[in-house]
């Protein structure tokens, strides 16, 4: 079985994410709004990222009482604020903000986290310059193992907007590591383990902790597990720890597909400086 770990390919990101903000200032703003006990974690490391690979970072921490008009507000002075490369909305939002809302507002050339409807529509229609960092970072992943996706059948569980859809749309491109044979699955699947079973690639994107049990896979399948909960003072994600004793690769968690989330956002605000500089 072999551990598919994250740090050597995030490591591999951020060196040339490095490489290219020596040359090019960088800024990136991000906008958290409450005490989201994980946002706030994400958010911290984030931030930690970026200044050590030399990009500017700057955190908006709105309370959570901050009508979706302030929100909407703070977004469009940063995406007029010619100082600012890209920006993100950390997610999710207070309940009574109204998400779609908030990321229509971000400028698509602004758009870091690649959510903006019109980043998702180029990215439906495999033109997209940029993707959402994690689905992007699990191609990455796949890429630095050498684990071709070309024919293979992937089943998703998980269709949400930051993971499990734009991955589909990735993985069924035509390019390499892409023309995947894709099964998007989701909460209405009925008998589940029937679509898993016969993957060669499962990636559980649910938000369950240790939800995913071994006989969910086929021996011998690869297991990417997007999930990542704090339990009883340790990480854990969405699959049971004795997958490992039937597939042939797992992501661990943590270690996995964490690190590269925030190696792909930073690689993200490279790709729009570039985008940007280019329609100047
Ligand atoms: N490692 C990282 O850097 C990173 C980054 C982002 C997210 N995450 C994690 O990834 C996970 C997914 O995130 P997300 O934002 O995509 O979540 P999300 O938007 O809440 O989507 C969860 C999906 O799981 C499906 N689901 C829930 N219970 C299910 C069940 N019993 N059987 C089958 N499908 C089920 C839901 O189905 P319905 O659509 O039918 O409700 C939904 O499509 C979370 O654990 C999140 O913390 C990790």
């Amino acid at each position: 079985m072999i551990t598919l770990k994250g740090a050597p390919v995030a490591q591999k990101i951020l060196t040339e994410v490095e490489t290219y903000a020596r040359r090019h200032p960088l800024r990136l703003d991000i906008v958290l709004v409450g005490q989201h006990e994980a946002s706030q974690i994400y958010v911290a490391h984030k931030l930690r990222q970026a200044e050590k690979v030399g990009i500017k970072a700057v955190l908006h921490h709105l309370p959570e009482s901050v009508t979706l008009p302030e929100v909407i507000h703070l977004v469009e002075h940063l995406n007029r604020s010619p100082e600012v490369t890209g920006l993100i909305v950390q997610l999710p939002l207070p309940s009574h903000l109204n998400e779609s809302a908030v990321l229509d507002a971000v400028a698509p050339q602004k758009d870091a986290d690649g959510l903006h409807p019109l980043n998702l529509g180029l990215l439906a229609q495999g033109r997209a310059s940029w993707a959402p960092a994690t689905p992007w970072g699990i191609i990455e992943l796949l890429r630095h193992y050498d684990i071709s996706t070309e024919g293979k059948h992937v089943v998703i569980i998980g269709r949400g907007r930051l993971v499990g859809t734009p991955l589909s749309l990735l993985l069924s491109r035509p390019t390499s590591y892409g023309n995947a044979t894709v099964t998007l699955c989701h909460s209405r699947t009925p008998e589940l383990w029937r679509f898993t079973r016969q993957a060669d690639i499962v990636v559980v994107a649910v938000g369950r902790p240790q939800w995913f049990p071994p006989e969910g896979i086929r021996p011998g399948a690869v297991v990417i597990d997007v999930g990542i909960h704090r339990e009883g003072g340790r990480l854990v994600g969405d699959v049971q720890i004795e997958v490992a004793e039937v597939a042939g690769a797992v992501t661990p968690v943590p270690g996995g597909v964490g690190p590269l989330t925030v190696a792909c956002l930073l690689d993200n605000l490279c790709r729009l400086h570039r985008v940007q500089s280019r329609s100047q």
